[in-house]
């Protein structure tokens, strides 16, 4: 299987994201097509360096960079101002210039991390991004939002910054724990609902093959969601319009994980069931046709996204809402699909929310909290 490559035209600065099996082994020649840099710098969290630090140094090093390594925690708690601050004093010691890179290897903790750091270190130097996550393959390491998360919120803090280039490897995944699986998962979900019909029935009628990760419908997979987000953010980098759409199932989601807590509900499990929750709150207040609410539950529970049994206190749900950063003039804001392609993004009275979120947690069994 050859790699296939999605171009980004982002306005001044695009880029390519190469997508396959094999890349990391490629990775010294294809950072050199876009980089002259003299020293190259990668950070990575400490799974993913003891995976794979060690191909891509070496691949780096025989493209002729002087190449210098920084591993972080693994986690969420990685992405935050203190180690954000370690990463740039680490690259002055190592002395880098203007002309030099970061590379991130690893999931989208570190392709955040990384990208944060080179739109700041020297007010900005030139990254790549290898990701080695679903997650990160298919959504984090395309589209150049970067940054760190603050006591008082995720990603409070952090600049647009484009990578130079994206090389997913496919084969990389092949060692991510079920649970990761899944948080990429949700995503592929999101980004064919929102695009197409043709999207949502390719992967209707490859879930079986992508829940047992047939390697070349995961690369199909991570192509058609790179295409996707790589329209989306052509059309609108800083999400000022059409990025929105990207939220789908986010608003709920990221409630669920700050209500539930960090880790008890995965990423994956919160944005699922918030695709879930936002297409029945389509039906009641936009018309989508109860059929497609079935439709996308039916291909969530193919892909092993099993609708969440927890029952949380629906105004303390409402509340992790209003705080999030998504809030405009004070509206909670909601990615609304009739159909699959179609879509509007939009306020909705609290009223109708607390309704369904209601109804949503008295349907919610014995997992309550
Ligand atoms: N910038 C964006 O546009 C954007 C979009 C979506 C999410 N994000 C961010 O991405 C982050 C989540 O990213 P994530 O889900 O990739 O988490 P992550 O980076 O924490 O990785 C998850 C875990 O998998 C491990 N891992 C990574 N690659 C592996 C591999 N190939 N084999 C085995 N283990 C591996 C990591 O060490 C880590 O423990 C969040 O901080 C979120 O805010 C950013």
């Amino acid at each position: 299987m050859k790699p296939e490559v999605v171009r980004v035209e982002v306005p001044g600065a695009p880029y390519e994201v190469a997508i396959g099996p094999g890349l990391l082994g490629d990775i010294g020649r294809r950072v050199r097509l876009v980089s002259k840099a003299e020293k190259v710098a990668v950070l990575s969290d400490d799974n993913v360096n003891d995976l794979f630090g060690t191909i891509v140094e070496r691949r780096l090093g025989e493209a002729g960079y002087e190449v210098h390594s920084l591993s972080v925690t693994p986690g969420e708690e990685s992405k935050c101002w203190a180690v954000a601050g370690q990463v740039l004093e680490t690259l002055a010691e190592f002395k880098l210039g203007r002309g030099d890179l970061i590379v991130a290897l690893g999931g989208g903790v570190i392709g955040d991390l990384a990208g944060f750091a080179a739109a700041t270190y020297l007010r900005g130097i030139g990254f790549v991004q290898v990701p080695t996550t679903l997650l990160a393959q298919v959504d984090s390491s395309v589209g150049g939002k970067t940054g760190v998360d603050l006591r008082a919120g995720k990603n409070l803090a952090g600049a647009f910054k484009q990578p130079m280039l994206v090389a997913a490897d496919t084969t990389a995944l092949s060692s991510l724990p079920q649970r990761e699986w899944a948080s990429g998962l949700a995503e592929v979900v999101k980004s064919a609902v929102i695009d197409s019909e043709e999207f949502l029935g390719w992967l209707e009628g490859n879930a079986e093959a992508l829940r047992g990760k047939e390697p070349s419908v995961v690369a199909a997979a991570v192509r058609r969601s790179v295409e996707f987000k790589a329209a989306v953010v052509s059309a609108d980098e800083k999400e000022l319009g059409v990025r929105e759409c990207l939220n789908y199932g986010h608003t709920l989601g990221h409630a669920i994980e700050n209500v539930a807590g960090y880790g008890v509900v995965s990423h994956g499990e919160a944005v699922a069931e918030g695709m879930r929750f936002a297409a029945a709150l389509a039906v009641k207040v936009c018309g989508a046709s109860p059929e497609f609410v079935r439709r996308q539950g039916d291909l969530l529970d193919s892909l092993g996204l099993d609708s969440l049994d927890v029952a949380l206190d629906p105004e303390e749900v409402l509340r992790a809402m209003r705080n999030d950063k998504k809030v405009r003039l004070g509206s909670i804001r909601w990615v609304l699909p009739t159909l699959p392609g179609q879509w509007s993004c939009r306020p909705v009275e609290e009223s109708a929310v607390l309704e369904l979120l209601e109804a949503w947690s008295k349907s919610k069994g014995k997992g309550s909290r």
